[in-house]
């Protein structure tokens, strides 16, 4: 086992470094020459594609949290309305659904059984169904009309990582396609996303190399009750991910919030010495979300909270209401997710350690849940 574990101690620090590679390795030959993507082999035809009037999104866990930075993404780039729903709740729900609907299932094992029987549910119902999977040959992928494999390698760990990175990486192409299929005066351009894209791999292993820090919080933070995260737009299920893994790993109370939700509740939560982290969109992310969570930042510190703020480099507004600045490379803001959750799970992974907890097998969890 400790061969298989590549020199690192546990399979989660393995696959943690290894997300540059995942990602890379699932943009890789996905694009012609001219940088145009092909996705020959989803083996749709294209005026079946061209025809989808809404997406849905079925999933689980953290492959549901890549589905909703899907959806700001898809949305964003296609201007085709995208769902995202729980596969169990989707499956006893009474979904709208058609043959104009694209069902995206996302799953790394292939083998959930709440995602399976929802991927069969929209088949039943007409949807045209796509299966994001980790997993060659696994049952979802073979139960649905195409895949859209992620090539992240085999996920050991019961904790996703470098899977959660490859997932969001595929539904990226997923989305340009369709915008590229489509064509219209909404589309950004799918090639100039492509470019940005590519350079993500070399700015996350820039990520890895800078989490010095985060360890050293985490190895401060282990008697922590409570931890929890905030963000907006793709920010937000980054948040989500975050507290998670927090939850899954280190047995802590965590949750993620939607930063403009605060004042509707949760800031009653906020007390002196409350550790929060702040995943801060760029500076350039529309709408002055930038500014706006800064504002949020300004709020909870005023109150005590302890903030652990995630930033792009150069962002100084951050630095007068941080504890803690972690820093990311710039890239464009619907991308930010594939950077700024790398942090969050190095945190949850020391937090674990350093409580003694067992990083691999956490309590009560399963790698794949093949049960309903
Ligand atoms: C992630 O850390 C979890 N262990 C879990 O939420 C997982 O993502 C979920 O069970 C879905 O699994 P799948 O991708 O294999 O379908």
């Amino acid at each position: 086992a400790a061969a298989e574990k590549g020199g690192y101690p546990t399979f989660m620090e393995k696959e943690i470094e290894e997300q540059p590679r995942a990602v890379a390795d699932t943009l890789l030959g996905r694009t012609d020459a001219e940088g145009n993507l092909s996705l020959d082999e989803l083996r749709i035809p294209e005026e079946k594609l061209r025809a989808v009037e809404r997406v849905t999104i079925v999933a689980c866990g953290t492959a549901a949290y890549a589905g909703t930075v899907a959806k700001y993404a898809i949305e964003h780039w296609t201007r085709i309305p995208v769902e995202v729903a729980l596969a169990h709740e989707f499956r006893y729900s009474d979904p709208i659904v058609d043959e104009r609907t694209l069902v995206v299932s996302i799953s790394q094992s292939g083998e959930t059984m709440d995602t399976l029987m929802a991927v069969k549910h929209a088949r039943d119902l007409g949807a045209l169904t796509v299966s994001v999977c980790n997993t060659l040959g696994s049952t979802i992928p073979r139960e649905s009309d195409a895949a859209l494999y992620t090539h992240a390698g085999p996920e050991i760990a019961v904790a996703s990582t470098k899977a959660f990175l490859a997932q969001i990486a595929a539904c990226y192409l997923l989305g340009l396609y369709l915008a590229q299929l489509r064509g219209g005066a909404y589309a950004e351009d799918p090639q100039a996303v492509m470019k940005e894209l590519h350079d993500v791999p070399d700015k996350i292993a820039e990520v890895l190399r800078r989490m010095d820090r985060v360890k050293e919080i985490a190895r401060f933070m282990a008697d922590t009750r409570a931890v929890l995260f905030l963000g907006r737009n793709v920010g937000f299920p980054v948040a989500l991910e975050g507290a998670l893994k927090l939850k899954e790993l280190a047995y802590i109370h965590a949750e993620g919030f939607a930063a403009g939700e605060l004042k509707h509740g949760p800031i009653a939560l906020i007390e002196p010495g409350q550790p929060v982290f702040i995943v801060v969109p760029g500076p350039d992310t529309p709408h002055e979300l930038h500014r706006k969570v800064v504002s949020n930042i300004q709020e909870i510190r005023a109150r005590g909270a302890r903030t652990i703020v995630i930033a792009q480099d150069g962002d100084t507004d951050v630095e007068p209401y941080a504890d803690e600045v972690i820093r990311v490379p710039h890239t464009m803001p619907l991308l930010q997710p594939l950077l700024t959750v790398v942090p969050l799970q190095v945190f949850a992974l020391h937090l674990s350690t350093a409580k003694g907890l067992d990083v691999d097998q956490p309590r009560n969890l399963a790698k794949s849940v093949t049960v309903e």
